[in-house]
């Protein structure tokens, strides 16, 4: 982009321009793009009702601006290496023209369907490039994608399917995850029998496990594709029609479909991949995500093609066939820059390093860090034994709801701090609040993190419920998006995340809501109740610890607590299964029924010097029991 940062200078200059001017700013950065016609407006808003528009009345195509835009200088570029679960498999690239045709034939084999522009489609996808392709058709004529991560079970999906009422499910006989592979369309066919919106279910083959394919409902990828046309003209969407939506986890029970619509986000993701990451042509870029959550989406497939960058898919997982595979990886395709969780550089960190030594990394400028804080010791490791001390970390801050980096220092160029996201990118403009909405003025400072100006990629709606999004994100604090995330100012004005201050944790970067892992606990027949926290984890940086009242305490907890793991398998996915579980007959609960968390949270970090104020507790005594159970854990 030619609006892209070089130095400190230009990034004050930037910042600076984005608060005075911000609709000038946002309009020099979006004339890069290709639009079928021109905004009238670059930004309508109001945080009271949340109301937000970027580029009013304009109309495009993001699959214009992360394809065809490109065709002409560098059609031959590579835009997408797929590098397979299997270390000796036959990987392959996709240059930006294959990439062009393979959407477009895709888009052609949508409208076959049936898939009419704002028809939601959901996909529920292994790692391989044909879910970046189905992603594109989907945007190419207007179709709106939910991408459920494949890792979520049945009961999530036919959920996420119910929520969105899609009318197409783009799935894979199955998926690998190291040595195991696993039958997605098993999944996919159990998710059905609750579900009734979906009339198409497209099969991609990958596994060539022996799967059940339903006559005139299921469709195997290659069959229905195969006689489509290579070009497929792009339908004209207007700025504001809903790119995608994708699930995330809140304090409440139900999982929200955070809505991002087609121009702000296109022009937010590549802006923010352009200068977070520095990419320069001819770099080879890799983000270790899965397309099942927001950094795939801004971060494999949207920002990296907006940018006409080369992009590494990842089918597998970094301890398979060992602990090696990231690194060999970087190696076989000399990656430059590279960006994963916090929770995989503290596994392969409690490896030894013979998994590192064996690779040269020399090819290596920039480390990307996303997801969840990075404590110093994991910061100072991936800066040593993977950046060799010669690689800028980039700790960006972000979240599902805003759609790309909102905090992160500029690869190479803003001095860096460990565990410090540093400083907001343009348009961002932070501002800490304390319990009561007042504004912290000034450095050396704690707060809530609000946001207290609308950014391009910020969320529009959650799905069929403005309402919730309304108060979920603006009511906490007048005329501020509220984050969920406690932080710190230092005197440098740099920013560092604390951590959720809701009731949402994050175990190895993923967003998952007490309340939802209860509910799922509570589908076990015995349990009556349960509550759940978060408790400090060496690896997932937050583990799952779940206190829970059964109507009788079992006979065999073992058994009893395999149970719970399989309910909250089954209910949402492996992901969500509690590390440790503690049966109690009773739960810390204030007069009026609220239980106490604080206690619970207290008990689980074994932190008992200062339990705090117990005497509006209905039954102190359940303290006791409590402190005494946890000691067996
Ligand atoms: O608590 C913050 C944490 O992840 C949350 C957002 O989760 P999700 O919507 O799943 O998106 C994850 C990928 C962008 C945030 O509210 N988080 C994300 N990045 C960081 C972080 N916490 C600390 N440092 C980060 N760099």
């Amino acid at each position: 982009m030619n609006t892209r940062i070089d130095s400190m200078e230009a990034y004050h200059q930037a910042y600076e321009k984005s608060v005075r001017h911000p609709e000038k700013f946002w309009a020099d950065i979006a004339n890069e793009f290709t639009w079928k016609t021109r905004w009238n407006n670059v930004l309508n808003w109001d945080f009271k009702s949340f109301d937000v528009k970027w580029f009013v009345g304009a109309t495009l195509n993001i699959t214009e601006n992360c394809l065809d835009r490109h065709l002409e200088k560098n059609g031959d570029t590579p835009a997408i290496i797929w590098e397979p679960n299997d270390p000796n498999g036959k990987g392959c690239t996709l240059t930006y023209r294959e990439l062009y045709h393979a959407v477009c034939k895709a888009s052609n084999m949508l409208k076959n369907a049936g898939v009419k522009k704002g028809d939601r489609v959901c996909i529920y996808m292994p790692m391989v490039p044909e879910a970046a392709v189905a992603m594109l058709a989907c945007a190419r004529i207007g179709a709106i994608h939910s991408i459920v991560f494949a890792g979520f079970s049945a009961q999530s999906l036919a959920d996420r399917i119910n929520d969105a009422t899609c009318k197409m499910i783009i799935t894979a006989d199955g998926v690998y995850r190291g040595a195991k592979a696993l039958n997605l369309k098993e999944i996919v066919d159990n998710a059905l029998e609750s579900t009734t919106s979906v009339e198409t279910v497209i099969v991609f083959q990958n596994t060539n496990a022996e799967i059940n394919m339903q006559d005139g409902r299921d469709v195997y990828w290659h069959n229905a594709i195969k006689d489509c046309a290579n070009e497929c003209a792009a339908e004209p969407m207007d700025a504001e029609d809903m790119l995608f939506i994708l699930y995330t986890s809140g304090s409440t029970g139900k999982p929200k479909g955070v809505v991002h619509t087609t121009a702000g986000y296109m022009v937010w993701a590549a802006y923010t991949f352009a200068n977070v990451f520095q990419y320069n042509a001819g770099d080879i870029y890799w983000c270790t995500a899965d397309i099942g959550w927001v950094t795939g989406h801004s971060y494999i497939v949207y920002g990296p093609l907006l940018n006409g960058a080369t992009t590494l898919m990842f089918e597998g997982i970094p301890t398979y066939p060992d602990a090696g595979r990231f690194w060999n990886v970087i190696d076989k395709h000399q990656v430059n820059i590279f960006y994963t969780a916090p929770t995989a550089i503290r596994s392969l960190m409690a490896q030894d390093d013979e998994f590192v030594t064996p690779y040269s990394l020399a090819s290596l400028k920039t480390l990307g860090s996303v997801g969840e804080p990075i404590n110093e010791e994991a910061w100072n490791w991936y800066h040593e034994k993977i950046g060799k001390r010669n690689c800028g970390i980039v700790d960006t801050w972000w979240q599902t709801e805003t759609g790309g980096v909102m905090i992160s220092p500029l690869a190479n160029i803003t001095p860096t701090k460990p565990t410090y996201a540093t400083l907001p990118l343009p348009g961002v403009q932070p501002v800490l609040v304390d319990a009561e909405g007042k504004i912290i003025e000034g450095n050396n400072v704690e707060g809530n993190l609000c946001i207290k100006y609308p950014w391009p990629g910020m969320l529009r709606t959650t799905y069929g419920d403005h309402e919730r999004c309304r108060t979920t994100y603006f009511s906490t604090y007048e005329n501020l998006y509220f984050t969920g995330d406690g932080c710190k100012r230092d005197h440098d004005g740099y920013y560092r995340i604390i951590g959720r201050v809701d009731d949402v944790i994050n175990v190895s970067g993923h967003r998952l809501g007490t309340a939802e892992v209860e509910n799922a606990i509570n589908e076990h027949i015995h349990v009556i109740e349960s509550a759940v926290i978060g408790y400090p984890h060496e690896i997932k940086g937050q583990g799952i610890y779940a206190y829970v009242i059964c109507d009788h305490l079992p006979e065999d907890e073992h058994a009893t607590r395999r149970e719970i793991l399989e309910v909250v398998s089954k209910v949402i996915g492996p992901i969500a299964k509690p590390d440790k579980i503690q049966f109690v007959t009773g739960l810390p609960k204030t007069r009026s029924g609220k239980i106490m968390r604080r206690i619970l949270r207290k008990v689980a970090e074994n932190d008992l010097s200062n339990l705090g104020d117990t005497s509006t507790l209905l039954d102190p005594a359940v303290v006791d029991a409590i402190i005494e159970g946890a000691k067996k854990i």
